[in-house]
């Protein structure tokens, strides 16, 4: 790893969604990052709403923060990014993984959209290369590809930080489902020893936490304990039975809530799409595709 500032990690739970987003920063009034924004969605009456964000906002004023980097792990299938709302507020450059190019492609043709939605990236600033790192102020994060949830999944590493994206979860609750168009639970296993690989101690940030049992939401295990008592995948899981596992549970679970906003606007870097010509923005369902 290398040596750089310690750098602060703030965290936000939106309990909604079940998802953190993080600001990352040296001190007061440094340059900082932002991982995972959640954009509030009520589906029932299709509107959004910009509380989670705004806890965010609030933060990074309070501390005369400079937003550079707003980063994406991956196209979330469960919650909305709040990511041009944010940009908007605070300013910083939108960035997610290179391989988003395959989860456009991909949704392009689930959502049957026109050439008005270009599968090339060009909705967010920067395309992060696999360890590719970029710098905010004293401190730097280093870009992990780790596919398997889905094709563009990316980690990202600050110091002795890994903000692990849908990968591994906390060790009681697991890893990340692969059932997604794109996924796979070979790939997941294999990106997944690459985290594992790094030394006990190393901190991981999760993007979700869902309790099985009545104990707290957390955000931070360690590489040690996920080895130790990862339910899905501790020390001694081979990839075979890994795949067995991952795959017959896929079977079972029920599509996200979200998924169908969430990609629509996702793929879009989170930007809405192109208003009709009644000033209304629509999203489409797809019967019977996914
Ligand atoms: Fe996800």
């Amino acid at each position: 790893m290398s040596s750089q500032p310690q750098a602060i990690i703030k965290d936000f739970f939106d309990p909604e969604t079940w998802t953190f987003t993080y600001v990352v920063y040296e001190s007061e009034a440094s340059p900082c990052v932002i991982i995972d924004s959640v954009m509030n969605y009520d589906p029932k009456s299709g509107r959004t709403s910009t509380q989670s964000a705004d806890a965010v906002i609030a933060f990074v004023k309070a501390h005369h923060l400079q937003v550079t980097w707003i980063l994406e792990t991956h196209a979330h299938a469960d919650h909305l990014t709040a990511a041009p709302y944010l940009q908007s507020q605070l300013g910083g450059q939108l960035v997610i993984g290179d391989h988003i190019t395959q989860v456009q492609t991909v949704f392009k043709g689930v959502f049957n959209l026109d050439d008005g939605f270009k599968a090339d990236g060009s909705q967010f600033n920067h395309l992060l290369k696999e360890d590719e790192s970029l710098a905010f102020g004293n401190l730097s994060l280093k870009a992990l590809f780790v596919p398997g949830h889905t094709p563009a999944c990316m980690a990202y590493e600050i110091g002795d930080a890994i903000f692990v994206g849908d990968t591994v979860f906390m060790p009681d609750v697991g890893t990340a489902r692969c059932d997604f168009p794109g996924g796979d639970a070979k790939t997941l296993y294999q990106s997944i020893q690459k985290i594992l690989s790094y030394p006990a101690n190393t901190q991981l940030y999760m993007c979700h936490d869902y309790p099985p049992t009545d104990r707290p939401v957390k955000f931070r295990t360690t590489v040690g304990e996920e080895k130790a008592s990862n339910i899905h995948i501790h020390d001694g899981v081979t990839q075979e039975q890994f795949v067995q596992m991952r795959t017959s549970r896929d079977l079972t679970l029920e599509m996200p809530t979200l998924i169908l906003p969430s990609i629509q606007v996702n793929i879009r870097a989170g930007h809405f799409p192109k208003p009709e010509a009644n000033g209304t923005s629509y999203l489409k369902i797809p019967l019977n595709a996914l």
